[in-house]
């Protein structure tokens, strides 16, 4: 297993692009099983993420390739609708699946998802949606079983705004007869990108991104070209690695106003930030102030994929901070990682209460998830002495090469 080497303290200076984003990427991936035709994505990192529903999406009888980072797929012959658990089990995402295969096929047997050990993360929501709307679910063994029959419902009324049951139910409703409306939806840009893929290969999708998503079916989606949106969760660690680092960062290919509340809490900690249509210059200030608290909330509030990082900044910032963790119930499991390398962080089940230190030193850590791995890797950039960080593959499954465009800042950092 790989694992990155990191000599600390070199001051980040310079250019970074970020790539499309994989959770945009992701469900557009599965919907892209309801489309007959070639859909031409553009531009597509190898998040092992992305790997992994590839593989998916070949098993079930897509055509699949690639020219250089440009990805066709072709779905016009998908006959399977069976996804094993060996398929299932390296991404949460597999569970995208479940909609638009019954759309497609009418009938599912799709095996539990797996993805980052950050909680228990039920599917509830997504299984009583696409039931209301009319499809026959069963579980058994470790698989879910869905028939789509007559329509039920009209109305579905998330009881909390969960992404994937967003995206799920929506991708269902697109080819399902008649009119669907989507109360209390998830509003993530991942969403609207999601809504805008499909409205291109023909559906008809209003509200996106708003309190109501209301879905005419379609009978059938058509091929298209599409440039996914860019990754707001990679522009947002390297914002705070910038800042951390008492950088001075310019990141392009970037949506600033989906970062506003990350961007407002850097400058109170004394970051200067400067936005402009698709461009962020960050300057970073020697010493950061603490930014008091978070709590992580859906979108637009403070996202959860990022608390990590900002729990790693705050570890370096003069002052107290509070950090509160709404959404995953196991979302600190890297901070006994972290302990490793010097901060002062006292947890308890959904709170976090960071004394910030003049100084973190090197240690042996490894990468629990994605995100805590990516904050790991933070910590490694500022602390005094050499840092090796093992579960590089956990990174990975959300981070393009992540260690190169770090070392084209000026990092130190290595694979071995
Ligand atoms: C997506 C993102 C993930 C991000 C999360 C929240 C992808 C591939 N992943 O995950 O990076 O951290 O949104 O922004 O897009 N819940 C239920 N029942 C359900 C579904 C969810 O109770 O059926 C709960 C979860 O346990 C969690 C909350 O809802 O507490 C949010 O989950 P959800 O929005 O569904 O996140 P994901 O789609 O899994």
């Amino acid at each position: 297993m790989d694992k990155f080497f990191i000599n600390g303290q070199n001051r980040l200076v310079g250019e970074v692009k970020m790539d499309c984003a994989k959770n945009a990427l992701l469900p557009i991936l599965a919907g892209s099983i309801m489309v007959e035709g070639e859909v031409l994505l553009k531009n597509v990192p190898l998040y092992k993420d992305v790997l992994a529903m590839i593989e998916i999406l070949k098993n079930l009888g897509a055509k699949i390739i690639w020219q250089g980072k440009n990805l066709f797929i072709d779905s016009t012959n998908i006959h399977k609708c069976e996804i094993s658990h060996e398929l299932a089990s390296p991404v949460r995402s597999s569970i995208f699946t479940l909609g638009p295969i019954l759309a497609r096929i009418g009938k599912a047997k799709v095996a539990y998802p797996g993805g980052c050990n950050i909680g228990l993360r039920p599917i509830d929501l997504h299984l009583q949606g696409l039931r209301d709307l009319g499809c026959k679910i069963n579980e058994k063994n470790g698989y879910i079983y869905g028939q789509k029959e007559k329509r039920i419902k009209h109305d579905i009324s998330l009881k909390f705004p969960s992404v994937g049951a967003t995206e799920n139910i929506m991708m269902f409703a697109t080819l399902f007869d008649g009119e669907t409306r989507i109360y209390n939806p998830a509003k993530e840009p991942e969403i609207v990108d999601l809504a805008k893929f499909l409205n291109k290969c023909g559906a008809k999708i209003k509200g996106a991104g708003s309190d109501l998503i209301v879905i005419n079916g379609v009978k059938k989606l058509h091929g298209v070209n599409y440039k996914v949106i860019y990754d707001r969760i990679e522009c947002g660690t390297f914002l705070i690695a910038g800042a951390m680092n008492g950088g001075e960062l310019v990141l392009k290919n970037c949506d600033f106003t989906h970062n506003l509340v990350l961007i407002e809490k850097l400058r109170s900690c004394g970051c200067k930030i400067y936005c402009e249509k698709g461009k962020i210059n960050i300057i970073a200030p020697k010493k950061l102030k603490s930014f008091g608290e978070i709590e992580t909330e859906v979108y637009p509030g403070f996202p959860t994929d990022l608390q990590s990082q900002m729990v790693t900044l705050a570890t370096i910032s003069k002052g107290r901070s509070l950090i509160f963790e709404n959404l995953f119930e196991s979302r600190f499991n890297y901070v006994a990682e972290l302990l490793k390398m010097g901060c002062d962080i006292k947890f308890k089940s959904s709170v976090c209460v960071v004394n910030g230190k003049d100084n973190l030193y090197g240690a042996d850590v490894s990468a629990t998830d994605l995100r805590g791995g990516a904050s790991l890797v933070l910590a490694g950039l500022v602390a005094e002495g050499y840092t090796t960080i093992s579960n590089v593959n956990l990174i990975e499954r959300g981070y393009f090469d992540f260690d190169k465009k770090l070392k084209k800042l000026g990092a130190d950092i290595k694979r071995i």
